[in-house]
């Protein structure tokens, strides 16, 4: 039967959200679906706006259609139509060009009907655009009080990029204004990490070298350049992906528990992570496999190659894999297997810990090594959210001992029959609650481009090709060999 869910709705005060890039992809595909489904919850104050601000000259009723159907497209079946009349009044269209002042004169006046409302400016846009927009922001006192801005990732391409840009809009906005969002830290799944890590005791003795072998983090998708060829080719997985979702994912596995979940507490905690990430070597070997997916079948579907969707050559990296360590007492030798690319052979992320084998056999030798599976804990992330435990069992009936292999599988939808928010819908009213936690600080950014930098570097100056792999596989044969190494595999090549 299922459990009842004891989710709350739980207001937010009146705010007014201004998208920058608000025809962009991101806005149409995330931000104004994720608002219509808080709508929809009864979640927005009455006086609550929500303004999309791009440089188009578009009509007002258009900008309507345009939220309209794209929300439709992305939320399908789930599309609250009762709510959508509530929704599209409180939507307008600023024509506004980051460039100019005086367009930000306007959008002063417009504001300024709403004095006590909070102010949310979501960057979605291009990160070059940030620091002008802040300033112009500054320049009308639009930067005050009860004015909080959000950065869209990845900020900058390397670490020097990043802390320019971050330091343009510093120079506007307090720290404690900034919100540096990962949407991936408002997945339910990876905040349940928390929740299973720290409220079981179960795990919290066996969280270490001591009792976990390995851990593996994928975050596979079947999509492919799409509509964002621009921004794809210039960054690649390891920018795009790498540098902050897998990353972030690593730490919140990785951290020693904080005192409490609060803001710097947690991010205390999985700076320290970062920090104690092993340094590539020189000479990375075989740690590291670069890929790019040429054409395949998806589904049945076949799919072009990236070249050819993209049109041009190019040696941006589609898929990436890695082995790294963290160099602390806790996980010292531990390796940690991490995974991401396109076009692969299904949209399927989550985090493996596989622990070690039991330290003695208590069987005779008719239970073979091959028998024995030591356990394993898997947090799906996507799709079908939920956490299964690997545990050996008698296989029952008579006929001696024998053993087997079973799940302890909890689907959360399942279980509790709830809708699961999209990880925007959380994060975007955490800006309006004033509630950074699942936000990153500005020196886990930094921690988090310092480390991939070498690596980075080392592959835009070798001359080595991203290795091929089909569309709708899992990615180039060299990601199999690199774990292969350790005696290892990844999670799904396991027989069930
Ligand atoms: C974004 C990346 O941050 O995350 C995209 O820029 C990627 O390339 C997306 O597709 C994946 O997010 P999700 O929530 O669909 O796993």
């Amino acid at each position: 039967m299922n459990q009842p869910s004891s989710a709350r709705i739980i207001p937010v005060d009146p705010f007014d959200y201004l998208v920058f890039g608000g025809t962009g992809d991101l806005a149409l595909r995330k931000l104004y679906p994720s608002l219509l489904q808080r709508e929809e919850d009864g979640q927005l104050p009455e006086r609550a706006r929500i303004f999309g601000a791009a440089r188009h000259d578009i009509s007002h009723d258009d900008f309507l259609q345009l939220v309209r159907e794209n929300c439709q497209e992305h939320l399908g079946a789930q599309f609250p139509e009762q709510a959508w009349p509530r929704f599209a009044q409180r939507l307008a269209y600023l024509c506004l060009d980051v460039t100019k002042r005086e367009d930000f004169e306007t959008l002063k006046a417009e504001l300024d009907k709403e004095p006590d409302a909070i102010r949310v400016y979501y960057l979605a846009m291009a990160p070059s655009l940030f620091g002008q927009t802040a300033a112009n922001l500054h320049a009308v006192g639009l930067h005050e009080n009860n004015a909080r801005i959000v950065l869209e990732k990845p900020v900058g391409r390397d670490l020097q990029t990043f802390q320019q840009i971050d330091d343009q809009v510093r120079a506007h906005f307090d720290e404690s204004q900034i919100y540096r969002i990962d949407h991936y830290l408002g997945k339910e799944t990876v905040q349940n990490l928390a929740a299973l890590r720290f409220s079981n005791i179960l795990f919290t003795h066996v969280w270490d070298a001591d009792h976990i072998d390995h851990v593996q983090i994928t975050v596979a998708e079947t999509v492919g350049l799409g509509e964002r060829a621009g921004y794809y080719d210039r960054y690649g997985a390891m920018r795009d992906m790498v540098q902050n979702h897998l990353l972030q994912l690593l730490c919140l596995v990785a951290m020693e528990p904080p005192s409490q979940l609060e803001q710097d507490m947690l991010r205390d905690e999985k700076l320290k992570v970062l920090k104690a990430l092993r340094p590539w070597p020189e000479a990375i070997n075989g740690d590291v496999v670069f890929g790019q997916y040429e054409k395949g079948s998806i589904g049945g579907k076949d799919v072009p190659g990236y070249l050819e969707e993209l049109g041009q050559d190019s040696r941006t990296e589609t898929f990436v894999a890695l082995r790294t360590f963290v160099d602390n007492w806790r996980w010292k030798g531990v390796p940690f297997y991490l995974r991401t690319g396109k076009r692969l052979a299904s949209r399927h992320s989550e985090i493996v810990v596989q622990f070690k084998q039991v330290a003695h056999s208590v069987f005779d030798d008719t239970i073979t090594n091959t028998q024995m599976q030591p356990n394993r804990l898997v947090l799906r992330l996507q799709p079908d959210e939920g956490v299964s435990l690997e545990l050996m069992t008698k296989d029952p009936g008579p006929g001696g001992m024998r053993l087997r292999q079973v799940k302890l599988d909890l689907s959360f939808q399942k279980e509790f029959n709830l809708h699961f928010p999209d990880a925007y819908e959380r994060l975007l009213l955490d800006v309006v609650r004033g509630n950074s936690t699942l936000f990153m600080r500005r020196d886990e950014v930094e921690a988090a481009w310092h480390w991939i930098g070498p690596l980075l570097s080392h592959w835009e100056h070798s001359s080595d090709k991203p290795r091929a792999y089909a569309a709708g596989s899992w990615g180039p044969l060299d990601s199999n060999y690199m774990i292969y190494k350790d005696n290892n595999r990844w999670h799904e090549e396991t027989p069930a």
